[in-house]
């Protein structure tokens, strides 16, 4: 399996950091962001990975992980505009040859996801999800699961029906690059990874996994206190 990194996105919950840099080489307590990511693919298992940025920072990427990462393959890509997660997902068409994880460069998760892999691999499933229970569900896509199956995700809802957060982790097959041109952008402009991801649920294709381990959305300034904190004092 093969990963892939997304760093691109406004970071508009960062500012005005975020104004004048990438968000994703924000520290983490002593790293740059981008760092976990990247060692969530490594540790299990998946070291040919995509990393995928603004054209104003790729370079630095470059610089940045070359240098760190010894035991990791590197690819680079440009996303030109911010147009949504599932948009990025589409640009790692050509790095793909079957199945691959995407992780978003904000998330920090400390699951050991190894045994999902390979089930999700052994299945007939096309897409894989993972949730975790949360105080907050309104900031986050949010799922709903009935019989063991996931029947809705909802992107950021009002009122969310359940406390299940999708967290930025998910396990494609190929075939997602025959779903995504077929989305409809959003009410803030962008292609959602919620509604690609549920494409699959009315193929009944969606399997989906809850982690336990400790996870952090790292993409506001609570969360990065929250992980700062929690890096240092496991130090
Ligand atoms: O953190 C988990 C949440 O991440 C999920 O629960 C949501 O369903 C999902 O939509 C996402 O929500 P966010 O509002 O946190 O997404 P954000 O726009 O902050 O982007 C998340 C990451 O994806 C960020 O590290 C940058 C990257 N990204 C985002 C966009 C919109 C890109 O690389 N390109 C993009 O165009």
């Amino acid at each position: 399996m093969k990963g892939v990194v997304l760093a691109g996105g406004r970071g508009t919950r960062l500012r005005p950091m975020t104004k004048i840099m990438n968000k994703h080489v924000l520290p983490v307590y002593d790293e740059p962001m981008i760092f976990y990511p990247v060692r969530t693919l490594l540790k299990n298992g998946i070291s040919e990975i995509l990393v995928i940025s603004a054209p104003e920072y790729i370079g630095g990427y470059i610089q940045l992980l070359e240098e760190t990462f010894e035991n990791a393959e590197f690819s680079y890509k440009v996303q030109d505009k911010p147009a949504g997660i599932a948009h990025a997902i589409q640009l790692a068409e050509r790095f793909v040859d079957g199945t691959f994880a995407v992780v978003l460069g904000d998330n920090i998760v400390m699951d050991d996801i190894r045994e999902d892999i390979t089930g999700f691999d052994d299945s007939d499933e096309d897409c894989m999800i993972f949730l975790k229970e949360v105080s907050d569900p309104s900031r986050y896509g949010v799922a709903e699961v009935e019989d063991d199956r996931v029947v809705d995700l909802k992107e950021k809802p009002d009122s969310p029906e359940t406390n299940t957060a999708v967290i930025g982790l998910y396990l494609y097959t190929s075939d997602v690059f025959e779903r995504i041109p077929e989305l409809s952008k959003s009410d803030r402009g962008e292609l959602e990874v919620t509604d690609l991801n549920r494409t699959y649920i009315e193929d009944d294709a969606l399997g989906y996994s809850e982690l336990d381990g400790q996870w952090f959305d790292v993409g506001t300034p609570d969360g990065l206190l929250k992980a700062s904190n929690f890096v240092a004092e496991s130090r």
